[in-house]
Protein backbone atom coordinates (compact mmCIF):
# COMPACT_ATOMS: atom_id res chain seq x y z
CA UNK A 1 0.00 0.00 0.00
CA UNK A 2 1.29 3.51 -0.61
CA UNK A 3 2.43 6.19 2.11
CA UNK A 4 0.29 8.85 2.71
CA UNK A 5 0.97 12.82 1.94
CA UNK A 6 -0.73 16.02 3.58
CA UNK A 7 0.42 18.70 1.94
CA UNK A 8 -1.02 22.49 2.73
CA UNK A 9 -0.28 25.39 0.23
CA UNK A 10 -0.27 28.74 1.71
CA UNK A 11 0.31 31.96 -1.40
CA UNK A 12 0.15 32.20 -4.75
CA UNK A 13 -0.67 30.26 -7.87
CA UNK A 14 2.91 29.55 -8.53
CA UNK A 15 3.02 27.92 -5.16
CA UNK A 16 -0.01 25.95 -5.76
CA UNK A 17 1.76 25.02 -9.12
CA UNK A 18 5.32 23.97 -7.30
CA UNK A 19 2.53 21.64 -4.81
CA UNK A 20 1.31 19.90 -8.03
CA UNK A 21 5.01 19.12 -8.68
CA UNK A 22 5.62 17.74 -5.53
CA UNK A 23 2.89 15.53 -5.42
CA UNK A 24 3.75 14.16 -8.73
CA UNK A 25 7.55 13.93 -7.66
CA UNK A 26 6.67 11.75 -4.75
CA UNK A 27 4.47 9.92 -6.31
CA UNK A 28 6.29 8.66 -9.35
CA UNK A 29 9.69 7.76 -7.21
CA UNK A 30 8.54 7.89 -3.30
CA UNK A 31 5.21 6.30 -4.08
CA UNK A 32 3.08 8.51 -1.98
CA UNK A 33 -0.56 9.02 -2.45
CA UNK A 34 -2.34 12.52 -0.74
CA UNK A 35 -4.59 12.57 2.09
CA UNK A 36 -6.35 15.24 3.54
CA UNK A 37 -6.62 13.44 7.17
CA UNK A 38 -3.36 14.83 8.16
CA UNK A 39 -3.68 12.11 11.47
CA UNK A 40 -3.37 8.86 8.63
CA UNK A 41 -0.39 10.71 7.07
CA UNK A 42 3.29 9.29 6.62
CA UNK A 43 4.48 12.71 5.37
CA UNK A 44 3.11 16.37 6.06
CA UNK A 45 4.73 19.04 3.93
CA UNK A 46 3.93 22.40 4.62
CA UNK A 47 4.80 25.06 1.01
CA UNK A 48 5.20 27.92 2.74
CA UNK A 49 4.48 32.01 1.52
CA UNK A 50 6.60 34.68 2.56
CA UNK A 51 5.70 37.59 0.79
CA UNK A 52 3.74 39.22 4.48
CA UNK A 53 5.03 38.43 7.90
CA UNK A 54 1.97 37.19 8.93
CA UNK A 55 1.84 33.54 6.83
CA UNK A 56 5.66 32.80 8.64
CA UNK A 57 4.50 33.11 12.10
CA UNK A 58 1.67 30.92 10.88
CA UNK A 59 4.36 28.35 9.81
CA UNK A 60 5.78 27.91 13.42
CA UNK A 61 2.44 27.79 14.74
CA UNK A 62 1.47 25.13 12.76
CA UNK A 63 4.40 23.13 12.80
CA UNK A 64 3.62 22.37 16.48
CA UNK A 65 0.01 21.39 16.06
CA UNK A 66 1.54 18.94 13.32
CA UNK A 67 3.95 17.72 15.51
CA UNK A 68 1.26 17.14 18.28
CA UNK A 69 -1.35 15.50 15.91
CA UNK A 70 0.36 13.39 13.99
CA UNK A 71 1.31 9.11 13.50
CA UNK A 72 4.68 8.58 15.31
CA UNK A 73 7.08 7.90 12.82
CA UNK A 74 5.62 10.15 10.41
CA UNK A 75 7.83 12.80 8.38
CA UNK A 76 7.55 16.90 8.36
CA UNK A 77 8.72 18.99 5.71
CA UNK A 78 9.01 22.85 5.36
CA UNK A 79 8.79 24.22 1.34
CA UNK A 80 8.38 26.96 -0.71
CA UNK A 81 9.43 30.60 -0.10
CA UNK A 82 10.01 30.94 3.89
CA UNK A 83 11.73 27.30 3.36
CA UNK A 84 14.41 29.54 0.75
CA UNK A 85 14.75 32.61 3.26
CA UNK A 86 14.39 30.79 6.62
CA UNK A 87 16.27 27.65 5.41
CA UNK A 88 18.19 25.69 8.58
CA UNK A 89 16.69 28.04 10.96
CA UNK A 90 13.27 26.25 10.74
CA UNK A 91 15.38 22.91 11.94
CA UNK A 92 16.78 24.71 14.65
CA UNK A 93 13.63 26.22 15.82
CA UNK A 94 11.38 23.46 14.94
CA UNK A 95 14.14 19.82 15.21
CA UNK A 96 11.30 17.76 14.40
CA UNK A 97 10.83 19.14 10.89
CA UNK A 98 12.88 16.40 8.87
CA UNK A 99 13.74 18.46 6.09
CA UNK A 100 13.21 22.16 4.23
CA UNK A 101 13.07 22.67 0.48
CA UNK A 102 13.35 26.11 -0.76
CA UNK A 103 10.96 27.43 -3.89
CA UNK A 104 13.39 26.45 -6.94
CA UNK A 105 14.16 23.57 -5.51
CA UNK A 106 11.39 21.02 -6.00
CA UNK A 107 12.94 19.00 -8.44
CA UNK A 108 14.54 17.81 -5.19
CA UNK A 109 12.08 16.57 -3.23
CA UNK A 110 12.53 13.14 -3.68
CA UNK A 111 16.08 12.62 -2.29
CA UNK A 112 15.71 15.58 0.65
CA UNK A 113 12.16 13.08 1.83
CA UNK A 114 14.81 10.57 2.60
CA UNK A 115 17.66 12.56 3.58
CA UNK A 116 16.78 13.78 7.52
CA UNK A 117 17.90 17.22 7.89
CA UNK A 118 18.07 17.72 4.36
CA UNK A 119 18.02 21.49 3.37
CA UNK A 120 17.87 22.48 -0.26
CA UNK A 121 17.64 26.24 -1.01
CA UNK A 122 19.41 27.02 -3.25
CA UNK A 123 17.88 30.14 -5.18
CA UNK A 124 19.70 30.27 -8.55
CA UNK A 125 19.11 26.39 -8.89
CA UNK A 126 18.27 26.03 -12.92
CA UNK A 127 14.85 24.12 -12.65
CA UNK A 128 13.91 25.71 -16.27
CA UNK A 129 14.74 21.97 -18.10
CA UNK A 130 13.40 19.69 -15.29
CA UNK A 131 10.70 17.71 -16.72
CA UNK A 132 8.37 17.06 -13.75
CA UNK A 133 6.31 14.15 -13.39
CA UNK A 134 2.31 15.12 -14.02
CA UNK A 135 -0.37 15.88 -12.09
CA UNK A 136 -2.87 18.21 -12.07
CA UNK A 137 -5.92 19.02 -9.17
CA UNK A 138 -7.76 20.60 -11.86
CA UNK A 139 -8.81 18.68 -14.71
CA UNK A 140 -9.82 21.38 -17.52
CA UNK A 141 -7.56 24.56 -16.35
CA UNK A 142 -3.82 24.30 -16.59
CA UNK A 143 -1.15 25.92 -14.42
CA UNK A 144 2.01 26.19 -16.61
CA UNK A 145 5.44 28.33 -15.49
CA UNK A 146 6.74 29.93 -18.38
CA UNK A 147 9.61 31.92 -15.97
CA UNK A 148 10.88 31.56 -12.66
CA UNK A 149 12.32 34.35 -10.19
CA UNK A 150 12.38 38.35 -10.51
CA UNK A 151 14.74 40.47 -12.36
CA UNK A 152 12.72 43.55 -10.88
CA UNK A 153 13.90 45.02 -7.28
CA UNK A 154 11.12 46.02 -5.94
CA UNK A 155 12.13 47.93 -2.33
CA UNK A 156 9.35 46.10 -0.13
CA UNK A 157 9.59 42.85 -1.75
CA UNK A 158 11.38 39.45 -0.67
CA UNK A 159 11.11 37.59 -3.77
CA UNK A 160 13.86 38.02 -5.62
CA UNK A 161 15.48 36.41 -2.22
CA UNK A 162 13.24 33.78 -2.18
CA UNK A 163 12.71 32.30 -6.07
CA UNK A 164 15.69 34.01 -7.08
CA UNK A 165 17.49 35.76 -10.27
CA UNK A 166 14.46 35.67 -13.37
CA UNK A 167 15.25 33.18 -16.02
CA UNK A 168 12.87 31.50 -19.03
CA UNK A 169 11.57 28.65 -19.35
CA UNK A 170 12.22 27.38 -23.31
CA UNK A 171 9.20 28.07 -25.70
CA UNK A 172 9.72 24.37 -26.67
CA UNK A 173 9.70 23.20 -23.34
CA UNK A 174 6.59 25.64 -22.74
CA UNK A 175 4.55 24.20 -25.82
CA UNK A 176 5.51 20.84 -24.99
CA UNK A 177 3.85 21.18 -21.48
CA UNK A 178 0.63 22.42 -22.78
CA UNK A 179 0.18 19.77 -25.54
CA UNK A 180 0.22 17.26 -22.34
CA UNK A 181 -2.00 19.12 -20.65
CA UNK A 182 -4.13 19.36 -23.57
CA UNK A 183 -3.68 15.70 -24.23
CA UNK A 184 -4.92 15.31 -20.51
CA UNK A 185 -8.17 17.32 -21.56
CA UNK A 186 -6.95 20.70 -20.10
CA UNK A 187 -8.71 23.56 -21.97
CA UNK A 188 -7.65 26.66 -20.46
CA UNK A 189 -4.14 27.17 -20.05
CA UNK A 190 -2.84 29.48 -16.62
CA UNK A 191 0.53 30.54 -17.51
CA UNK A 192 2.33 31.46 -14.49
CA UNK A 193 5.82 33.73 -13.59
CA UNK A 194 6.65 36.50 -11.20
CA UNK A 195 6.97 38.80 -13.86
CA UNK A 196 5.28 36.76 -17.63
CA UNK A 197 5.34 39.73 -19.65
CA UNK A 198 9.33 40.22 -19.00
CA UNK A 199 9.23 37.20 -21.07
CA UNK A 200 12.33 36.17 -23.08
CA UNK A 201 15.00 38.30 -21.73
CA UNK A 202 17.11 35.85 -19.67
CA UNK A 203 17.44 32.12 -20.91
CA UNK A 204 19.74 29.29 -19.43
CA UNK A 205 22.66 28.20 -21.75
CA UNK A 206 22.29 25.01 -19.95
CA UNK A 207 25.29 24.82 -17.59
CA UNK A 208 23.45 26.65 -14.80
CA UNK A 209 24.54 30.06 -16.33
CA UNK A 210 21.82 32.61 -17.06
CA UNK A 211 22.17 34.48 -20.44
CA UNK A 212 20.84 37.81 -21.21
CA UNK A 213 19.27 38.39 -24.32
CA UNK A 214 20.47 41.38 -25.96
CA UNK A 215 18.80 41.16 -29.42
CA UNK A 216 15.39 39.32 -27.62
CA UNK A 217 14.49 36.94 -29.59
CA UNK A 218 11.54 35.96 -28.17
CA UNK A 219 8.92 38.01 -25.86
CA UNK A 220 5.55 37.31 -24.31
CA UNK A 221 3.39 38.38 -27.04
CA UNK A 222 5.26 35.72 -29.43
CA UNK A 223 4.76 33.55 -27.09
CA UNK A 224 1.48 34.29 -26.88
CA UNK A 225 0.67 33.57 -30.43
CA UNK A 226 2.49 30.05 -30.46
CA UNK A 227 0.48 29.08 -27.46
CA UNK A 228 -2.95 30.04 -29.32
CA UNK A 229 -1.86 28.54 -32.04
CA UNK A 230 -1.74 24.51 -30.27
CA UNK A 231 -4.42 22.63 -31.24
CA UNK A 232 -7.13 22.13 -28.01
CA UNK A 233 -6.24 25.01 -26.62
CA UNK A 234 -9.23 27.57 -26.23
CA UNK A 235 -8.70 29.60 -23.08
CA UNK A 236 -5.24 31.54 -22.17
CA UNK A 237 -4.99 33.44 -18.73
CA UNK A 238 -1.88 34.52 -17.31
CA UNK A 239 -0.37 35.81 -14.03
CA UNK A 240 1.63 38.03 -13.16
CA UNK A 241 2.41 40.80 -16.33
CA UNK A 242 4.02 43.78 -14.79
CA UNK A 243 1.88 46.99 -15.87
CA UNK A 244 5.71 48.45 -16.88
CA UNK A 245 5.78 45.90 -19.77
CA UNK A 246 2.08 46.55 -20.82
CA UNK A 247 3.81 47.66 -23.89
CA UNK A 248 1.22 48.88 -27.13
CA UNK A 249 2.65 45.05 -29.30
CA UNK A 250 1.28 43.29 -25.91
CA UNK A 251 -1.57 44.96 -25.31
CA UNK A 252 -2.66 44.95 -29.28
CA UNK A 253 -2.08 40.94 -28.98
CA UNK A 254 -4.52 41.34 -25.55
CA UNK A 255 -6.93 42.48 -27.49
CA UNK A 256 -7.04 40.97 -30.95
CA UNK A 257 -6.24 37.31 -29.66
CA UNK A 258 -10.12 35.77 -29.07
CA UNK A 259 -7.82 32.85 -27.25
CA UNK A 260 -6.90 35.46 -24.39
CA UNK A 261 -9.20 36.01 -22.14
CA UNK A 262 -10.08 39.35 -21.53
CA UNK A 263 -9.11 39.72 -17.37
CA UNK A 264 -6.01 41.07 -16.80
CA UNK A 265 -4.05 41.82 -13.61
CA UNK A 266 -2.60 45.19 -13.03
CA UNK A 267 -0.40 45.09 -9.90
CA UNK A 268 -0.47 48.69 -9.00
CA UNK A 269 0.69 48.84 -5.74
CA UNK A 270 0.32 52.40 -4.89
CA UNK A 271 -1.50 55.39 -6.84
CA UNK A 272 1.11 58.11 -6.02
CA UNK A 273 3.99 58.53 -8.05
CA UNK A 274 6.49 59.35 -5.16
CA UNK A 275 5.80 55.86 -3.35
CA UNK A 276 5.89 54.53 -6.45
CA UNK A 277 9.23 55.76 -7.16
CA UNK A 278 10.42 54.63 -3.29
CA UNK A 279 8.81 50.86 -4.24
CA UNK A 280 11.18 51.71 -7.47
CA UNK A 281 7.93 50.32 -9.59
CA UNK A 282 9.67 52.23 -12.41
CA UNK A 283 6.28 53.73 -13.50
CA UNK A 284 4.49 56.54 -12.47
CA UNK A 285 0.46 57.39 -11.52
CA UNK A 286 -0.57 58.72 -14.92
CA UNK A 287 1.25 56.11 -17.29
CA UNK A 288 -0.81 53.38 -15.16
CA UNK A 289 -3.76 55.36 -15.97
CA UNK A 290 -3.01 56.01 -19.52
CA UNK A 291 -2.62 51.80 -19.36
CA UNK A 292 -5.96 50.56 -17.75
CA UNK A 293 -7.40 53.63 -20.43
CA UNK A 294 -6.26 52.09 -23.26
CA UNK A 295 -7.20 48.50 -22.54
CA UNK A 296 -10.72 49.71 -21.30
CA UNK A 297 -11.28 51.46 -24.51
CA UNK A 298 -10.27 48.82 -26.62
CA UNK A 299 -12.46 45.80 -24.45
CA UNK A 300 -14.97 47.37 -22.70
CA UNK A 301 -15.82 44.04 -21.21
CA UNK A 302 -12.45 43.73 -19.54
CA UNK A 303 -12.16 43.38 -15.70
CA UNK A 304 -8.89 44.46 -14.64
CA UNK A 305 -8.08 43.24 -10.94
CA UNK A 306 -5.07 44.28 -9.13
CA UNK A 307 -2.86 44.19 -5.95
CA UNK A 308 -2.80 47.62 -3.37
CA UNK A 309 -0.47 48.19 0.12
CA UNK A 310 -0.95 50.75 2.17
CA UNK A 311 1.01 51.89 4.82
CA UNK A 312 4.14 51.77 2.91
CA UNK A 313 6.95 54.00 4.50
CA UNK A 314 6.61 57.44 3.90
CA UNK A 315 3.02 57.32 2.75
CA UNK A 316 1.22 60.53 3.58
CA UNK A 317 -2.28 61.27 3.34
CA UNK A 318 -1.61 62.76 0.32
CA UNK A 319 -0.19 59.88 -1.26
CA UNK A 320 -2.90 57.20 0.04
CA UNK A 321 -5.31 60.47 -1.79
CA UNK A 322 -3.65 59.81 -5.35
CA UNK A 323 -4.44 55.53 -4.43
CA UNK A 324 -7.41 56.52 -3.87
CA UNK A 325 -8.09 58.33 -6.91
CA UNK A 326 -6.74 55.56 -9.26
CA UNK A 327 -9.10 53.45 -7.50
CA UNK A 328 -12.26 55.72 -8.17
CA UNK A 329 -10.81 56.63 -12.14
CA UNK A 330 -9.45 52.67 -12.88
CA UNK A 331 -12.76 50.80 -10.58
CA UNK A 332 -10.94 47.96 -10.52
CA UNK A 333 -12.97 44.96 -10.17
CA UNK A 334 -10.93 43.24 -7.83
CA UNK A 335 -7.98 44.25 -5.38
CA UNK A 336 -5.70 41.83 -3.67
CA UNK A 337 -5.17 44.68 -0.48
CA UNK A 338 -1.84 44.76 2.01
CA UNK A 339 -1.06 46.26 4.42
CA UNK A 340 3.01 47.00 4.11
CA UNK A 341 4.34 44.15 6.05
CA UNK A 342 8.27 44.99 6.52
CA UNK A 343 10.60 41.90 5.10
CA UNK A 344 14.04 41.11 6.29
CA UNK A 345 16.75 42.21 3.84
CA UNK A 346 14.16 44.26 1.68
CA UNK A 347 15.30 48.26 0.74
CA UNK A 348 12.27 49.10 2.85
CA UNK A 349 12.91 47.45 5.89
CA UNK A 350 15.30 50.32 6.72
CA UNK A 351 13.55 53.13 5.25
CA UNK A 352 12.63 55.70 7.84
CA UNK A 353 8.93 56.97 8.43
CA UNK A 354 7.40 53.58 8.75
CA UNK A 355 3.93 54.15 8.97
CA UNK A 356 1.86 53.32 12.29
CA UNK A 357 -0.22 50.66 12.31
CA UNK A 358 -3.70 52.37 13.49
CA UNK A 359 -2.90 54.48 10.50
CA UNK A 360 -2.29 51.67 7.64
CA UNK A 361 -5.49 50.14 9.09
CA UNK A 362 -7.50 52.67 8.63
CA UNK A 363 -6.68 53.29 5.03
CA UNK A 364 -6.93 49.90 4.55
CA UNK A 365 -10.42 49.77 5.49
CA UNK A 366 -11.11 52.53 3.12
CA UNK A 367 -10.11 51.19 0.40
CA UNK A 368 -11.88 47.71 1.38
CA UNK A 369 -15.37 49.74 1.64
CA UNK A 370 -14.79 51.71 -1.63
CA UNK A 371 -13.74 48.42 -3.48
CA UNK A 372 -17.00 46.81 -2.24
CA UNK A 373 -19.21 49.83 -3.79
CA UNK A 374 -17.62 49.28 -7.09
CA UNK A 375 -17.68 45.96 -7.11
CA UNK A 376 -21.36 45.89 -6.72
CA UNK A 377 -22.09 48.14 -9.59
CA UNK A 378 -19.97 46.20 -11.68
CA UNK A 379 -21.39 42.78 -11.04
CA UNK A 380 -25.25 44.58 -10.87
CA UNK A 381 -24.59 45.89 -14.63
CA UNK A 382 -23.34 42.17 -15.85
CA UNK A 383 -27.57 41.19 -15.32
CA UNK A 384 -28.94 40.59 -18.78
CA UNK A 385 -25.77 40.12 -20.04
CA UNK A 386 -24.83 36.52 -22.22
CA UNK A 387 -21.69 35.49 -21.05
CA UNK A 388 -19.39 32.60 -22.37
CA UNK A 389 -19.07 30.18 -18.98
CA UNK A 390 -16.20 27.30 -19.00
CA UNK A 391 -17.66 25.35 -16.19
CA UNK A 392 -15.31 23.36 -14.22
CA UNK A 393 -16.57 22.34 -10.52
CA UNK A 394 -19.83 21.12 -9.12
CA UNK A 395 -21.71 22.51 -5.74
CA UNK A 396 -23.70 20.15 -3.69
CA UNK A 397 -26.54 21.76 -3.85
CA UNK A 398 -27.33 20.86 -7.38
CA UNK A 399 -25.49 24.03 -8.94
CA UNK A 400 -22.61 23.89 -11.49
CA UNK A 401 -20.38 26.81 -11.92
CA UNK A 402 -17.72 28.29 -13.82
CA UNK A 403 -16.02 31.55 -15.18
CA UNK A 404 -16.75 34.01 -17.99
CA UNK A 405 -13.81 34.74 -20.51
CA UNK A 406 -13.56 37.94 -18.24
CA UNK A 407 -13.22 35.99 -14.54
CA UNK A 408 -16.87 36.73 -13.48
CA UNK A 409 -17.55 33.19 -11.95
CA UNK A 410 -21.25 32.37 -12.34
CA UNK A 411 -23.38 29.79 -11.14
CA UNK A 412 -26.26 27.55 -12.84
CA UNK A 413 -28.25 25.08 -11.62
CA UNK A 414 -27.26 21.87 -13.95
CA UNK A 415 -25.35 18.77 -13.21
CA UNK A 416 -21.96 17.00 -14.20
CA UNK A 417 -22.60 17.10 -18.14
CA UNK A 418 -21.76 20.51 -17.84
CA UNK A 419 -18.10 20.44 -16.67
CA UNK A 420 -15.49 21.00 -19.27
CA UNK A 421 -17.98 22.28 -21.63
CA UNK A 422 -18.27 26.01 -22.82
CA UNK A 423 -21.76 27.36 -22.82
CA UNK A 424 -24.07 30.69 -23.22
CA UNK A 425 -25.27 31.86 -20.26
CA UNK A 426 -28.03 34.74 -19.90
CA UNK A 427 -26.94 36.61 -16.53
CA UNK A 428 -30.17 36.91 -14.33
CA UNK A 429 -29.02 37.97 -10.71
CA UNK A 430 -26.05 38.99 -8.83
CA UNK A 431 -24.43 39.18 -5.54
CA UNK A 432 -21.23 41.27 -5.07
CA UNK A 433 -18.71 38.54 -6.01
CA UNK A 434 -20.52 36.24 -7.78
CA UNK A 435 -23.58 35.82 -11.08
CA UNK A 436 -26.35 33.45 -11.46
CA UNK A 437 -28.08 32.82 -14.96
CA UNK A 438 -29.49 30.13 -16.71
CA UNK A 439 -27.98 28.30 -19.59
CA UNK A 440 -29.56 29.41 -23.33
N1 LIG B 1 4.04 43.91 2.34
C1 LIG B 1 2.76 43.88 1.91
N2 LIG B 1 2.39 43.37 0.72
C2 LIG B 1 3.37 42.86 -0.05
N3 LIG B 1 3.33 42.31 -1.27
C3 LIG B 1 4.57 41.94 -1.62
N4 LIG B 1 5.44 42.27 -0.65
C4 LIG B 1 4.72 42.85 0.34
C5 LIG B 1 5.05 43.40 1.60
N5 LIG B 1 6.30 43.46 2.04
C6 LIG B 1 2.09 42.18 -2.05
C7 LIG B 1 2.21 42.95 -3.37
C8 LIG B 1 2.34 41.85 -4.39
C9 LIG B 1 1.51 40.76 -3.76
C10 LIG B 1 1.76 39.39 -4.29
O1 LIG B 1 1.86 40.83 -2.39
O2 LIG B 1 1.03 43.69 -3.55
O3 LIG B 1 1.88 42.22 -5.67
FE1 LIG C 1 4.36 33.96 -1.46
FE2 LIG C 1 5.58 35.46 -3.29
FE3 LIG C 1 6.53 33.07 -2.71
FE4 LIG C 1 4.25 33.30 -4.05
S1 LIG C 1 6.30 33.92 -4.75
S2 LIG C 1 4.62 31.93 -2.35
S3 LIG C 1 3.36 35.14 -3.07
S4 LIG C 1 6.44 34.82 -1.37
Amino acid sequence: MSKKLFIETLGCQMNARDTEHIIAELNAHNDYTTTDILEEADLIIINTCSVRERPVAKLFSELGQFKKVKKKDAKIGVCGCTASHLGRDIIKRAPYVDFVVGARNVSKISKAVETKGAVEIDINHDETAYAFSEYRKALYRASVNISLGCDKQCTYCIVPATRGEEISISPEFIINEIKKAVENGAKEIFLLGQNVNNYGKYFSNGNGAIVQEKKQKHNFTKLLQEISQVEGVERIRFTSPHPLHMDDEFIEEFVSNPKICKSIHAPLQSGSTKVLKDMKRGYTKEWFLKICEKIRALVPEVRITTDIIVGFPGETDEDFADTIDVIKKVKFDQIFNFKYSPRPNTQAEIMDNQIDDKIATKRLTEVIDLHKIHQSEQMQDNVGKTMKVFFEDLKSNGEIFGFSDNYCQVFVSGSEELLGQIRNVKIISNTRTSLKGKII
